[in-house]
């Protein structure tokens, strides 16, 4: 007959070698589970600072095209999309610039800067834009997006906040 208040030793072991097997469970599932979460909780890529050049290689008073790519990641999906757009440099002030995207504010082609023309043409609609991205003719509603905030940087390279919109 077994003491109630004691273990007997086949208990004990039974006891220990379930402790030891659930540690090592759970030692070997947590970093599994969250490395299989991680990417679910993730989200980045939407906005950003994105380095468009050299202030001074870009032109005053002609647009200068520029155009850059962002990968959004959203939990196990990663989607990759182009955006451009034009700096317009209006003077040697670093501040005064216009820089527009070059998204059609009608359905979203992309608009293209044309020197004889002295405008932008959306190649699916006919619409233009003049070169601080008014609208002159076509469908759409409103001028050209802007990207209203940049900056220089200490190498002197132009910067701009890309903000999803
Ligand atoms: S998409 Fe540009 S005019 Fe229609």
């Amino acid at each position: 007959m077994t003491d109630s208040k004691h273990l007997s030793r086949r208990d004990f072991l039974k006891f220990t070698t379930g402790a030891i097997g659930g540690a090592i469970t759970i030692s070997v599932a947590l970093p599994t589970i969250g490395y299989l979460l991680d990417p679910a909780l993730r989200k980045q890529g939407g906005e950003g600072w994105i380095t468009i050049g050299k202030l001074d290689e870009i032109p005053i008073g002609t647009p200068y095209p520029f155009s850059f790519t962002r990968t959004k990641v959203n939990g196990w999906e990663r989607t990759s999309s182009t955006y451009g757009g034009f700096v317009l440099r209006r003077s040697e002030d670093p501040n005064d610039l216009f820089i527009l995207s070059s998204r059609c504010t009608h359905l979203s082609c992309r608009v293209n800067w044309n020197e004889e023309a002295q405008a932008y043409i959306c190649p699916c609609h006919d619409a233009k834009f003049s070169k601080e991205g008014e609208v002159l003719d076509g469908p759409p509603p409103r001028p050209l997006d802007r990207y209203d905030e940049f900056e220089i940087d200490e190498e002197g390279n132009l910067r701009i906040f890309f903000r999803e919109g």
